[in-house]
């Protein structure tokens, strides 16, 4: 079995995309992937929580990025079933995509036998991604492979950060559909209508990302959470927010939460609270506003030995 890790933003997502830095955390929740050779046929990968079942040749995003990583680890001659247990939800923001692209990665390496290189695989993870939406940072294939916390801007990479305690955070679904490739490019639009207005709020959601790993470190939540509240002003600011999301930090805030924020691409999905000692009460409140919710762990790692 492989497996790959969800992820949570903390602070930075789209100011990421265009080279700045963002704050984000590996979550308890993941992507597990079997295989079980066949006497022939394409590769085929089902997530069943998912409801989704592909072969390599079918036009579907996932059948295209299956194909992709085949290829890209010279298993694109085997017969192997793949099948993928998702504790994570698909397309609210999580890293569902990423984590499937590198335990599907990893699966099929190990299928086919070869030993592919940490960073290698993450390029290979991140060239899969590139089917679901067309210009991905990198920073969920990072989180995915790698766990833990830290700070991700393209040019360098992931660099860990370590919290002075254990981070743990509400996650609720807003439940509207949205598309990540859609978000990203309304913030492009913003980017090339108002050029200096857009970069200036992008460039202060990467310095906030920095002082908030800074803050983790020091064990100093309120800051963060003051951080992490100034970072949702400016993704509202940008058109990603939604009443589903202003309703559900609305109620974070109400039982007693640091912060709350969109977390991901917004414009729906997934909204993250910061209460240290009162996640379950937001989860409840979420809950009771019909909402799926649960409490994460943020900073997850590899057990040793497990890929
Ligand atoms: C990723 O979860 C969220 C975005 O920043 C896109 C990306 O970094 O690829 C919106």
């Amino acid at each position: 079995m492989t497996s790959a890790f969800g992820k949570v933003i903390l602070i930075g997502e789209h100011a990421v995309v265009h080279g700045h830095p963002a704050l984000a955390a590996a979550i308890d929740r993941q992507v597990k992937v079997w295989f079980e050779g066949r006497p022939s046929g394409p590769i085929s990968l089902s997530v069943p929580h998912w409801n989704v079942s592909v072969s390599v040749g079918e036009e579907h995003p996932l059948a295209e990025a299956l194909g992709i990583l085949a290829r890209e680890v010279s298993a694109e001659h085997l017969s192997v079933s793949l099948h993928a247990l998702a504790e994570l939800p698909p397309a609210a923001g999580l890293g569902s995509s990423a984590a499937t692209m590198v335990a599907v990665a990893r699966a099929l390496a190990a299928a086919a036998g070869r030993r592919v290189d940490p960073h290698r695989l993450e390029d290979i993870a991140t060239a899969g991604e590139r089917c679901f939406h067309g210009n991905p940072s990198g920073i969920d294939v990072a989180l995915a492979a790698r766990g833990g916390i830290g700070l991700f801007r393209r040019v360098t990479g992931l660099v860990p950060v370590a919290p002075a305690e254990p981070l743990e955070l509400a996650v609720g679904l807003s439940g509207e559909p949205r598309r990540t490739g859609d978000m990203v490019a309304r913030v492009a639009n913003a980017l090339s209508a108002r050029p200096e207005e857009t970069g200036l709020r992008l460039e202060e959601l990467g310095a906030a990302a920095f002082a908030g790993a800074a803050a983790l470190e020091d064990g100093n939540l309120g800051r963060l959470g003051q951080l992490m509240a100034r970072a949702q002003e400016i993704l509202g600011g940008l058109g990603l927010s939604t009443r589903g999301i202003d309703g559900m930090i609305d109620a974070a805030l109400r039982e007693g939460a640091l912060a709350a924020k969109l977390t991901g691409a917004g414009g729906g999905g997934a909204v993250i609270a910061l209460a240290p000692g009162k996640s379950d009460d937001i989860v409840a409140a979420w809950r009771a506003l019909g909402k799926n919710a649960f409490r994460v762990r943020a900073g997850a790692s590899p057990i040793h030995g497990e890929t």
